[in-house]
């Protein structure tokens, strides 16, 4: 048989689905895959079958259907504060893993460097590793997942062509503070260097915490190729509609790359989703609410549980500290977790370029009664781990 190609190799088996599968042997909830178990707004659901019956249901033009590019500029344009041409500055990507492929293939050669901080959405090595990349991983320091500027520095002066910006960031929950992107902002500009964002979770950031747009920083729009989705937005991650936002020329290229990619999103969906994109702003107001209620509910049972956290400022997950349970290994931990507390979380060496194992993730993109049926078996954590070694 002929050889695989040696890119493959390299990729392990997502631990993430493989928490997954021991999570359903063993009847544990699963609070290690993030994708929410509610439904999307019913206005939406509607569209969806309204184009069902009555299309399209052949290629949209592949860049993006012109109404969803425009509703989509439209709605970006108010959050961003940035003036968006829906045929200038857009390419709509299947969900933002094809938008961030493109935007990091659009930007590097084989053999850049590209600079990714630590812990890390498991996708980005990957996208590094498919385009020839080479990532240069600079830690954000747990438990409050800051990272040193000298150290940041010390990686631009390898001369990168892209930093990759997960914000609000998975795993961690942190949200970059301003300050921080400006500090980024400015190296990116002494250094040229490309900023690949990544901003899935934009509207789920808690107070007093605020979302800053990097493309929206003084001079930053023409360096950045922003990259998101309706994934996490409208509760959608099955639908696959992302999108890369750009400068024109950025743009052009960017569209070649996602032709030959996928040629296109799922048509019939980018005209359902259009009603998404003109929802009202409280609509966002009210999504953000929900998950604070979901965070303040989970964090609850943690507390009571006794466990240590580092406090999630956006996004939905939240990583706990396991370090005072003794076990040496995290995967071992997540494992006993899911088999005997009947709980599924991630080990958060999954996520870390350096040898952390002090950390699991879990994610509360759950119904109330689900987060609570996990929180009342995490209750249980500490008497069964007496006695247990690691
Ligand atoms: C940081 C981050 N980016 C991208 C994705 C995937 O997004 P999409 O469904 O838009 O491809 C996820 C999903 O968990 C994520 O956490």
């Amino acid at each position: 048989m002929p050889q695989t190609s040696y890119r493959t190799s390299s990729f392990a088996e997502s631990v993430i689905r493989r928490m997954t599968r021991v999570a359903q042997q063993s009847g544990a909830i699963n609070l290690s895959q993030g994708f929410p178990d509610f439904d999307p707004p019913e206005a939406l659901l509607k569209a969806a079958v309204r184009t069902a019956r009555e299309g399209p249901h052949q290629y949209a033009v592949t860049w993006g259907a012109p109404d969803f590019r425009r509703a989509l500029a439209k709605k970006q344009s108010r959050y961003t504060g940035l003036p968006l041409d829906a045929d200038a500055h857009l390419v709509v990507t299947c969900g933002s893993t094809e938008a961030m492929m493109v935007a990091m293939m659009t930007a590097c050669n084989p053999g850049d460097k590209v600079i990714v901080f630590s812990p890390f959405y498991e996708n980005y090595a990957a996208d590094a590793i498919l385009s020839g990349a080479l990532p240069i991983y600079v830690p954000l320091h747990p438990p409050e997942f800051s990272f040193d500027p000298a150290e940041l520095r010390r990686a631009f002066e390898q001369r990168p062509k892209a930093l990759v910006l997960c914000n609000p960031s998975n795993p961690s929950g942190k949200v970059f503070s301003r300050e921080e992107l400006l500090s980024i902002a400015a190296l990116a500009e002494e250094f040229d260097t490309f900023v690949l964002t990544d901003e899935v979770y934009e509207h789920i950031v808690y107070a007093p915490h605020r979302h800053t747009y990097f493309a929206a920083l003084p001079g930053m729009f023409e360096r950045t190729i922003s990259c998101s989705s309706l994934s996490k937005t409208y509760s959608i991650t099955g639908w696959r509609l992302g999108y890369v936002i750009a400068a024109p020329a950025i743009v052009n290229e960017a569209r070649k790359v996602h032709d030959f990619l996928t040629v296109g999103a799922a048509a019939p969906l980018q005209a359902a989703a259009v009603t998404a994109l003109e929802l009202p702003d409280s609509y966002y107001g009210e999504l953000l609410a929900l998950y604070t209620e979901k965070r303040d509910l989970f964090l609850g049972y943690l507390d009571r549980a006794g466990l240590s956290y580092s406090r999630p400022q956006g996004a939905y997950y939240v990583m706990a500290d396991i370090s005072e349970f003794g076990w040496k290994d995290d995967v071992e931990f997540c494992e006993w977790l899911a088999r005997e507390v009947g709980v599924a979380a991630v080990p958060g060496s999954s996520f870390f370029h350096e040898p952390v194992s002090h950390l699991i993730r879990f994610h509360f993109a759950k119904r109330s009664e689900t987060l609570i049926a996990a929180g009342e078996r995490l209750l249980k954590l500490r008497e069964k781990a007496r006695g247990q070694h690691g």
